[in-house]
């Protein structure tokens, strides 16, 4: 039988769980606020580190509020609907400021925070698994059923109960491995991952979605149009932009906003290059200042998407390269002066790093939404200095949070 023990909670872990100490070894306990006196299980004890589980928060912060979501604590997804919104933003500044500081950077980080607490992504991924539908519960690749996601958008909302009811109706479960759907306004994507094929008639899906949604079915990585909405559509600071169904989009539109005006306010010089472009809309913005922007992006979706936005918005300062950063950018001309990177979660390959280093580039932004990664490829960053370090809260309510860091070179 697991011990339980009562203990003060003194601080945060870089995930957000609260830390004590027990028997004097570091004990994560999720879900627990700083000064809260909480009773918890011992899940597991290694020799250097303990996690612990709630069964009593003995003694309550102020901070602390209910979960308005039913299925917190149980679904992967949130890590902070136990606080407030503003708690939440402290901690999450305190576990950066914390990683920063293996960087000897010890200035101040401004927040900025998302307008929206809730309803705010215009993307979900659900899983299809034995009959069910839904997220993953927390730490397993068990399926936690949902009939809405409060941090989802309300389009997205709508869509989650009509489908579990298609599927059992028509008995698909077994065809599909997840289903994807993005929204933009009022325009929604139901995108189904199948794992065996089936020729399926989506038309009744359809008539109980409505006509503002589309569905498409994506076989052997080959997304195939089926029936009404075709296309994600947005417009930023002027530009048409739209994404092809399987393209990476930041998931949150206030904070992407906020984020793109501040990154395109800190670039230095007119020769640009935009690595990791993804659909192109940031370079696309910075594009429109006259600047001559490169955006390298691996994906084919999102490189097809970025040309399409050139094309549309007749941006002829803009050039789109499909490739590897690592090959492409040791390639680039010398003259670049500033150079933007936002790799994904992993961070940037020991190459890229080493390539970024070895530019003349004067300004170097680096957006990431982890700063784990890059913390560790900052610190291979020997030519440059990191200037400042903004938050932008991407991903209200979710342990994550996105990044903006600008660095100069060294004279
Ligand atoms: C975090 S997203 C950023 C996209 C874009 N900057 C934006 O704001 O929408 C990372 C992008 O990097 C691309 N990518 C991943 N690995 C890459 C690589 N080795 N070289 C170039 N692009 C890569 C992904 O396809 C994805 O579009």
């Amino acid at each position: 039988m697991s011990k339980t023990v009562i203990e003060t909670i003194t601080g945060y872990g870089y995930d957000g769980e609260g830390v004590c100490r027990v028997n004097g070894k570091v004990c994560f306990v999720p879900f627990t606020l700083r000064d809260e006196k909480v009773k918890f299980k011992i899940t597991k004890d290694t020799s250097s580190f303990s996690r612990g589980e709630v069964v009593d928060v003995v003694t309550p912060s102020g901070c602390r509020m209910n979960a308005p979501c039913p299925y917190f604590g149980k679904c992967g997804g949130c890590t902070y609907q136990h606080t407030t919104h503003q708690n939440e933003l402290n901690i999450k500044k305190e576990v950066l400021l914390g990683q920063l500081r293996k960087l000897n950077f010890n200035k101040d980080v401004k927040v900025f925070a998302s307008p929206k607490e809730y309803n705010y992504r215009n993307k979900i991924k659900l899983f299809v698994d034995n009959n069910k539908i839904g997220l993953k519960l927390r730490g397993t690749n068990i399926i936690c059923e949902i009939d809405e996601c409060l941090i989802a958008s309300e389009v997205i909302n709508k869509a989650i109960k009509t489908i579990r009811t298609f599927l059992m109706a028509q008995k698909l479960f077994d065809y599909y491995s997840q289903v994807v759907i993005r929204s933009e306004e009022n325009v929604c994507i139901v995108n189904f991952y199948m794992k065996k094929f089936k020729n399926v008639n989506y038309q009744g899906l359809y008539l109980m979605l409505g006509s503002n949604y589309g569905i498409y079915q994506t076989y052997n990585h080959q997304p195939e149009y089926k029936i009404g909405q075709k296309e994600i559509e947005i417009n930023r600071f002027g530009l048409d932009c739209k994404f092809s169904v399987n393209s990476f989009h930041q998931v949150n539109d206030d904070i992407e906003k906020i984020l793109y005006q501040h990154v395109a306010q800190a670039v230095k010089g007119k020769k640009i290059v935009n690595c990791y472009s993804g659909g192109g809309v940031l370079s696309g913005i910075i594009a429109l200042g006259k600047n001559f922007v490169t955006g390298i992006e691996l994906g084919k979706s999102e490189h097809e998407d970025a040309e399409r936005l050139k094309d549309e918005n007749n941006l002829i300062y803009l050039k789109n390269i499909q490739g590897d950063c690592a090959e492409i950018l040791p390639k680039v001309n010398s003259d670049v002066e500033t150079i933007i990177v936002d790799p994904p979660r992993a961070g940037m390959d020991k190459k890229v790093v080493q390539a970024v280093d070895a530019t003349n580039a004067q300004r170097l932004i680096y957006i990431s939404c982890n700063s784990a990664t890059f913390v560790r490829d900052a610190q291979g960053l020997k030519s440059y200095n990191l200037k400042e370090v903004k938050l932008f809260d991407m991903f209200p309510r979710t342990g994550e949070y996105e990044i903006l860091a600008i660095f100069d070179k060294n004279n």
